[in-house]
């Protein structure tokens, strides 16, 4: 049973008013949770009414200073009482698709955080149950949002830079050896992956989402210095359908920090250099010696400017919910990333060059990401 007041549950109902907010709820009640709690208290189409962790002491810790949602002893009960329409997924990754799975078995949507799975196994099972059940199925790339990343695919999607030909993408991020003595983190089983997963994904998407479709991969997995099972580096060579070849670089052991994309087109140097969120001043457009200078004014950012983040993603994503419409393109198409990082994977354990096609003939890399590192330690 939930835990008595002062954090009731709300009353079970079958179904929501079509006025009325969609209730929301949270699993795993961390510190990315924070970034959910605050984007649901920033839309009026939701309402956190309910929180499960499993450290009940966090859970009720994290209701108190986010409304006093209710607080259940375990998912299982929070989606047997039929009281919330949406569950945002906030636990490690390797809670990611049993819980997912049950709640959309139990007719409720989902917003997953990244990584969404352990496998693209596991990836497709989630999809199937959002397909087989009639519900959306959301996962958290919210550096896809922000007016200035709109701006830019906006400009890629019309023609107006010309075509992408080639392109640098960087996650060098630092995690020094404490990050990894979480339990579940540096570990195949229960992270899934390296830095590749858990923190290059988020700009190999942003990548694959200016650029559109991959056509081929080739990667390599490097252990430097941590003492993990997974890469603490990444190297790779992708391309993509429409004629780009970009080199990915993914660290986490590069003091001086950075996420950046630089995306050369025929007539425009595009980059993003920031770090976990990117306003205006982060992005630059620079015309190649041609270009005139009204073509080049043209491409100028909106005046009015909405940094990325888990808020916009959220409303986004609850409006289209609430409406019955589409998924926003900021969370659609989960899969593509996943699907890139996977191939690094594939193509690091087999030597080979990893396309769409033969991506799922390895079904060890269906199964789990585990591959070799090529350890360059140093004692
Ligand atoms: N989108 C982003 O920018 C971003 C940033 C950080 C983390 N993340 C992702 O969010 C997820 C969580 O990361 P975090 O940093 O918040 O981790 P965290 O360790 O701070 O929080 C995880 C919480 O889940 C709870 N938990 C663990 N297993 C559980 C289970 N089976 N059932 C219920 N509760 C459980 C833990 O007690 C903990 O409170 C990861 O997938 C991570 O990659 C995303």
């Amino acid at each position: 049973m939930p835990s008595p007041a002062p954090f009731a549950p709300p009353a079970p109902s079958t179904s929501s008013a079509p006025s009325a907010p969609l209730r929301a709820a949270i699993v795993g009640t961390g510190a990315i949770a924070n970034s959910h709690a605050a984007a649901l208290a920033a839309t009026s189409d939701a309402e956190l009414v309910a929180v499960v962790d499993r450290d009940p002491a966090l859970a009720r810790a994290f209701a108190e200073r986010w409304g006093g949602p209710a607080v259940f002893d375990s998912l299982d009960e929070l989606l047997a009482s039929g009281t919330i329409d949406v569950l945002h997924v906030c636990t490690p990754p390797g809670a990611h698709a049993e819980q997912s799975i049950a709640a959309l078995d139990a007719g409720v949507h989902v917003v997953c955080e990244k990584p969404a799975a352990l496998s693209l196994d596991e990836l497709d099972a989630m999809t199937d149950a959002a397909e087989r059940n009639d519900r959306r199925f959301v996962v958290v790339f919210q550096q896809r949002t922000g007016s200035a990343a709109a701006h830019v695919r906006r400009l890629f999607e019309s023609g107006a830079l010309g075509r992408p030909l080639v392109a640098t993408c960087q996650t060098l991020w630092y995690r020094d050896p404490s990050y990894f003595a979480v339990p579940w983190r540096g570990k195949w089983s229960t992270e899934g992956g390296g830095t590749t997963l858990g923190h290059g994904i988020h700009q190999i998407d942003l990548l694959a989402w200016l650029l559109g479709d991959w056509a081929s991969v080739h990667g390599g997995l490097w252990r430097l210095d941590r003492e993990t099972e997974t890469e603490d580096v990444s190297t790779a060579v992708i391309t993509f359908e429409g004629g780009t070849v970009a080199s990915v670089i993914t660290s986490a052991v590069s003091p001086r920090e950075v996420s950046s994309i630089r995306i050369d087109t025929e007539l425009a140097t595009v980059t993003v250099e920031h770090l976990y969120g990117h306003g205006h001043e982060h992005w630059r457009i620079t015309p190649a010696p041609h270009v005139g200078e009204a073509d080049a004014a043209a491409w100028a950012l909106p005046d009015l400017e909405e940094p990325s983040g888990h808020e916009p993603l959220l409303r986004d994503v609850y409006a289209a919910l609430r409406s019955g419409g589409p998924l926003p393109s900021t969370a659609s198409d989960a899969a593509r990333s996943f699907e890139i990082v996977t191939a690094i994977y594939s193509s690091a354990a087999t030597g080979r060059t990893v396309t769409p096609a033969t991506l799922r003939d390895d079904p060890d890399r269906m199964r789990s990401l585990e591959s070799p590192v090529i350890d360059l330690r140093r004692a």
